[in-house]
């Protein structure tokens, strides 16, 4: 297979952009009046302008281009009809038959996937509304108050993201605390305070074999039994979430309270299905199918509209566009919304651990770069912080930038200026301010060189009307075909993550040594061993 950076597509856009290079965003504007107009597109809820890119229509056409060239379309249908995409563990990637409408039909190697999505949906329904409701009670007969999901990854960060977003949507006086990191200090915090006679425990685990999750999940255990003084009281404050029923059943959960889900869900694609569960819990079934539904609504829109006005295609080639030809590294994601605090580090999963990758599908080594590395803070507080960095630094970081229209509850018109923040700052960075307008103003001649804000920053601008169940399913699907996008361009395989497996089996094998009284022999190199030493010094061992 020739690799991509082989195609004509390719060489086009390379000699493209290095005559776009010189160009500002300036020019661009002053040239197009219809700019905006044409760089503007909608999908459900969402609305995108792209026009502060340092792109131009011929940009867009040759980027879509190399979208045909790499198979994009075919891609597409592949990935929703269930074919074995995933070729290096030979699975489909059917994370969008999780919010399949009922009465859809999908069979995917030969099994109704379709029906087991909604038979799992509706289980989880009814359990949350028998805990919501206060049918499903502790050991000695108390109402749940307090959820605690233990996972880690993909385990984690969907529901923990998701429930910090739709905080205002919690309705059952029912709150969510995560456990994921192995640091004892973790699980101490979140436990700290709990009264465990009304605290439930779900432990979610794809695989139920990830050493973070077991060790927290028996240390809660243990918690448990020594605060109610029976062992019996862990069949009412512990469920499940896993693909793998005997494993769950090996830990003592009754696999009645279990929730199911596939190999063809991805663990960082996975909390709009049962990984989700704590969140059902938090805000009610209803709530979770409307968040179902704006994820629907942006997979018939990824699926079906053309590339040029498709949303999710666009910023995956603009993602394209600047790591392979404008030699950015990053990129930032900035939402201006205090409830979206955890959005770029869930993204940091769904997209690093997707694209991180070094070989194509085929095995061959890939040509382009590939993985943009994703960061980001709320806005205002990373104008506060790096974005001294965005506006005058040497590196250039596209942004996206993402605003609502609608609080859920404003205070002294806090949230317009709020909204004044994002508009401003990606104002600022597009269009800067030049030496001429500084030294204009009367800033000394020696200080004019530092006040100069070059401008020529790229962003994306996503507006929605209110972030909702139903807004937030639509954003989440935006960046997973965003994902899709980009690895399809690349032609690598997005949907494993070989590269996190050596690390867990050497950490395995290296906890007995700094344990062991013995001295370490088998540390697998020099400096590690210096460590292990100087580790058991510190510990007295
Ligand atoms: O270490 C990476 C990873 O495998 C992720 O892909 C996954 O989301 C996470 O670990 C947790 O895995 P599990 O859900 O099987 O515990």
């Amino acid at each position: 297979m020739a690799d991509i950076t082989e195609a004509p597509e390719w060489t086009a856009l390379a000699e493209h952009q290095a005559a776009l290079a010189g160009r500002n965003l300036r020019e661009l504007f002053a040239e197009d009046p219809g700019r905006v107009e044409r760089m503007t597109v909608t999908a459900g809820d969402l609305c995108l302008d792209y026009s502060k890119h340092r792109a131009t229509a011929e940009t867009l056409g040759l980027l879509v281009a190399l979208a045909e060239r790499a198979g994009l379309r075919d891609r597409i249908a592949a990935m929703f009809s269930g074919e074995h995409i995933n070729v290096s563990e030979d699975r489909a990637v059917l994370h969008t038959a999780l919010r399949l409408p009922p009465g859809e039909a999908l069979t995917v190697d030969g099994q109704d996937v379709a029906a087991d999505v909604h038979a799992v949906l509706d289980r989880m329904s009814r359990f949350a509304e028998r805990v919501r409701s206060g049918e499903w009670t502790g050991f000695t007969g108390k109402r749940i108050t307090t959820v605690v999901n233990i996972g880690i990854g993909g385990s984690d960060l969907g529901p923990a993201m998701a429930y910090e977003a739709l905080h205002d949507y919690v309705d059952a006086g029912i709150s969510c605390r995560f456990v994921s990191n192995i640091d004892p200090a973790d699980i101490v915090g979140k436990l700290a305070g709990l009264d465990a006679e009304q605290t439930l425990f779900v432990i979610s685990s794809k695989t139920f074999g990830t050493l973070e999750t077991l060790t927290n999940a028996k240390v809660a255990r243990q918690w448990l039994i020594d605060a109610l003084g029976d062992g019996k009281a862990v069949s009412r404050h512990f469920v499940a979430v896993s693909t793998n029923a005997e494993r769950v059943a090996d830990f003592g959960i009754d696999t009645d309270n279990m929730f199911g889900f596939w190999d063809w869900v991805g663990g960082r694609y996975s909390f709009d299905g049962a990984i989700g569960l704590s969140l059902m819990i938090a805000i009610g079934g209803e709530a979770f199918r409307e968040m179902l539904a704006g994820f629907r609504v942006i997979d018939e829109h990824f699926r079906t509209a053309p590339f040029e006005a498709n949303m999710p295609v666009l910023m995956g080639l603009l993602g394209v566009w600047y790591t392979d030809f404008f030699g950015a590294q990053t990129r930032a994601v900035l939402p201006y919304s205090q409830r979206l605090s955890r959005f770029p580090a869930y993204l940091q999963q769904l997209t690093m651990e997707s694209n991180g990758k070094s070989v194509r599908a085929d095995g061959a080594p890939v040509v382009a770069q590939t993985g943009e590395i994703f960061w980001g803070e709320p806005g205002t507080n990373g104008q506060h912080a790096f974005y001294q960095l965005l506006h005058q630094g040497t590196r250039l970081v596209p942004a996206d930038f993402i605003g609502f229209a609608e609080p859920f509850e404003d205070r002294a018109g806090m949230h317009d200026l709020l909204t004044a923040n994002l508009l401003a700052q990606t104002s600022a960075l597009a269009f800067g301010k030049t030496a001429d307008e500084i030294a204009a103003e009367g800033t000394p001649a020696a200080v004019v060189p530092h006040k100069v804000m070059p401008g020529n920053r790229p962003t994306s601008t996503i507006l929605v009307p209110k972030l909702t169940p139903k807004t937030l399913g639509e954003l989440v699907a935006l960046y997973e075909h965003i994902v899709f996008v980009e690895g399809s361009i690349w032609g690598i395989d997005s949907f494993d993550q070989w590269g996190v497996e050596l690390g867990k089996v050497m950490a395995q094998d290296l906890a007995p040594a700094l344990t062991s009284e013995e001295p370490p022999t088998d540390a697998p190199d020099a400096s590690t061993a210096a460590l292990v030493r100087r580790y058991r010094e510190m510990r007295g061992r």
